[in-house]
């Protein structure tokens, strides 16, 4: 049964109406320059764009029309149309050992590498690209659904439905990277019941934007429970073999470690006003996307403080690689993308240490001894 869109944001466009398919091959790879003012505003629902996403027809004349059942898309599906913009250059780069810039949420390239597994004792069968991150699925692109887990852990959410409209609203909202918000996503397939993180990201484009130091996604509330939406406070006692909180104040101890830390190598000379590190992020209402200061008494943990939202050259979409002794092994046994270092010190260790001074590791990784094996019992005493 034919479905008419709704009215306020469908007018009838008459003789200016033109069918382009051929107008998406400029669209495609937003790295190469789409003039801001251009571009601003895209998915907003802007009179006219409808037909950049939607195959229409005059069921009525003169009304644009879905068929009701399908959204008809002009690709295989919801997540291979987002890719003909987003794709190379973009969030989904083409070779996994030449990524594009980072803006913030990890790129999903890295779902296409043979094998992630830095760590000393390596698992067979190796680890992976599914095991970068979030596995969206994509037929025309080869990628399936991650074999490893049927649904989200610690969640609900099935991991066969897994794309980008699982998490961003194709039409746009006011929310950050037009996230989803409470409510049905993807027509029920789930339900959110927390709203989208508020924070700020950099302008996706602005083709010289790139994460650094001074300039960066800036979390200011709400990303934890947000990710809970579908996995609930995973880590927080539950089924994760990796317990820590994870949506918590920094204490002082914490937040005077985090300000001083500048890498193995100069532990404690940093200042507290450049010691902001976008590998290791924390929440906090100061934040912004030029900030350089370290947590301020509202300083928060968060799931993105530890991952990346999209993927990584590491396993479980990791900042860093979690299994590797020093980060210099990253990349090493596998031949993946060595994730930057923050520091430059061929000693460096895992970036946990920007909050946690502990020095008892026994040149083994913090995750040998702090994660529960299989039968639940934690590695030897240091
Ligand atoms: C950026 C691409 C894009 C644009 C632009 C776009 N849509 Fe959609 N639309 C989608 C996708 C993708 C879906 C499928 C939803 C999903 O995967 O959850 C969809 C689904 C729909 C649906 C089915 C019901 C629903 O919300 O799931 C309607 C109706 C619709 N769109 C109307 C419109 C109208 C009207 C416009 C113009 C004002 C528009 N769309 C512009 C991508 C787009
Ligand atoms: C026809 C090209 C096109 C398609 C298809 C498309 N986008 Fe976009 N998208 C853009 C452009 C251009 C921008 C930048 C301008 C803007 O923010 O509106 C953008 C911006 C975005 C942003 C960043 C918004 C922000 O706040 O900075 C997200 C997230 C996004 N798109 C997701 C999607 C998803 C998910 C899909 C598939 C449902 C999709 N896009 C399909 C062109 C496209
Ligand atoms: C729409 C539901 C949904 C949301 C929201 C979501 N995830 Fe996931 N996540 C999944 C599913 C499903 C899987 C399992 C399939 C897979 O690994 O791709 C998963 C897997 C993961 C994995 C393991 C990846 C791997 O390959 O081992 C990590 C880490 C993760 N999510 C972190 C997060 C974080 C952090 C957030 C918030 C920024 C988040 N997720 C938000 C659905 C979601
Ligand atoms: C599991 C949820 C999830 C899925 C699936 C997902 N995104 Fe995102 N995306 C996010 C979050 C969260 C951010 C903000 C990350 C940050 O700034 O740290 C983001 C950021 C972005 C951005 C801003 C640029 C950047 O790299 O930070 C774009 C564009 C985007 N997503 C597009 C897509 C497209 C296209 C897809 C599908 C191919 C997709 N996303 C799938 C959660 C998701
Ligand atoms: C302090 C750092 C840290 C924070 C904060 C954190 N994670 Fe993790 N996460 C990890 C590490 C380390 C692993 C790898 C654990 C392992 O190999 O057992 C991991 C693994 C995962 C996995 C893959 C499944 C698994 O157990 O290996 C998922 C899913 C996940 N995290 C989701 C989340 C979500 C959702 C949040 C926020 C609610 C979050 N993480 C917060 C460090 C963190
Ligand atoms: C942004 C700062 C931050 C980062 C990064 C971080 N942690 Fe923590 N960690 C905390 C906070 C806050 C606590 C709560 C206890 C406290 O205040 O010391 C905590 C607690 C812990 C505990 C004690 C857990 C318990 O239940 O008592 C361990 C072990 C731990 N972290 C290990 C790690 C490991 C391993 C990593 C890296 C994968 C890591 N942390 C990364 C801030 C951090
Ligand atoms: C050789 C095993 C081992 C390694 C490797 C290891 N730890 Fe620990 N860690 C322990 C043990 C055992 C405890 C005390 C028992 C407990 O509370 O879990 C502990 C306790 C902690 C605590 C809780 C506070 C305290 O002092 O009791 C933190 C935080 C911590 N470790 C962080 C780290 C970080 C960060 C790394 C990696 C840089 C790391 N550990 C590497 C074995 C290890």
């Amino acid at each position: 049964m034919p479905m008419r869109c709704p009215e306020m944001t469908c007018r009838p466009l008459g003789r200016e109406r033109r069918r382009k398919p051929l107008a998406l091959a400029a669209w495609a790879c937003l790295s190469a320059a789409v003039a801001p003012g251009l571009a601003a505003a895209f998915h907003d629902g802007g009179v006219g764009s409808c037909e950049r996403c939607h195959v229409m027809h005059d069921a009525v004349p003169g009304q644009v029309a879905f068929d009701g059942t399908r959204a008809l898309l002009l690709a295989a599906s919801s997540t291979d149309l987002c890719l003909t913009c987003h794709g190379d250059g973009g969030v989904m780069g083409l070779n996994p050992l030449n990524p594009p810039r980072e803006l913030g949420a990890g790129n999903f390239v890295f779902l296409l590498e043979d094998d992630l597994d830095d760590a000393p004792a390596a698992t067979s069968p190796r680890l992976a690209g599914e095991a970068a991150g979030h596995s969206i699925v994509s037929p025309a692109l080869g990628l399936a659904a991650d074999s490893r887990w049927s649904r989200a852990p610690g969640g609900a959410f099935p991991s066969a439905a897994l794309g980008c409209t699982s998490c961003h609203d194709p039409h746009g909202n006011a929310g950050f990277r037009m996230l989803h918000g409470a409510g049905p996503v993807q027509g029920g397939t789930g339900t959110f019941i927390y709203p989208a993180p508020v924070a700020a990201g950099l302008p996706i484009t602005d083709p010289g934007a790139v994460e650094s130091r001074t300039s960066h996604s800036a979390y200011i509330a709400g990303m934890t429970r947000w990710c809970a939406n579908c996995h609930g406070f995973y880590h927080d006692h539950g089924s994760a073999h990796f317990e820590h909180p994870v949506d918590e104040i920094l204490d002082s101890g914490v937040r005077r470690r985090y300000e001083r830390y500048e890498g193995d190598a100069f532990p404690s000379s940093g200042a507290a006003a450049t010691s902001y590190l976008p590998q290791v992020p924390f929440e906090s209402s100061a934040a912004t996307v030029t900030g350089t200061s370290g947590p301020g008494s509202d300083g928060r943990l968060h799931c993105l403080t530890c991952h990346r939202a999209h993927a990584s050259s590491a396993p479980a979409s990791g900042r860093w690689d979690f299994r590797v002794y020093r980060l210099a092994d990253d990349g090493v046994a596998s031949g993946s993308w060595p994730l930057p270092s923050p520091y430059a010190d061929a000693q460096q260790r895992q970036l946990c240490r920007k909050c946690h001074a502990q020095n008892h590791d026994r040149g083994m990784a913090c995750l040998d001894c702090h994660r529960e094996t299989v039968t639940g019992v934690m590695p030897l005493d240091p």
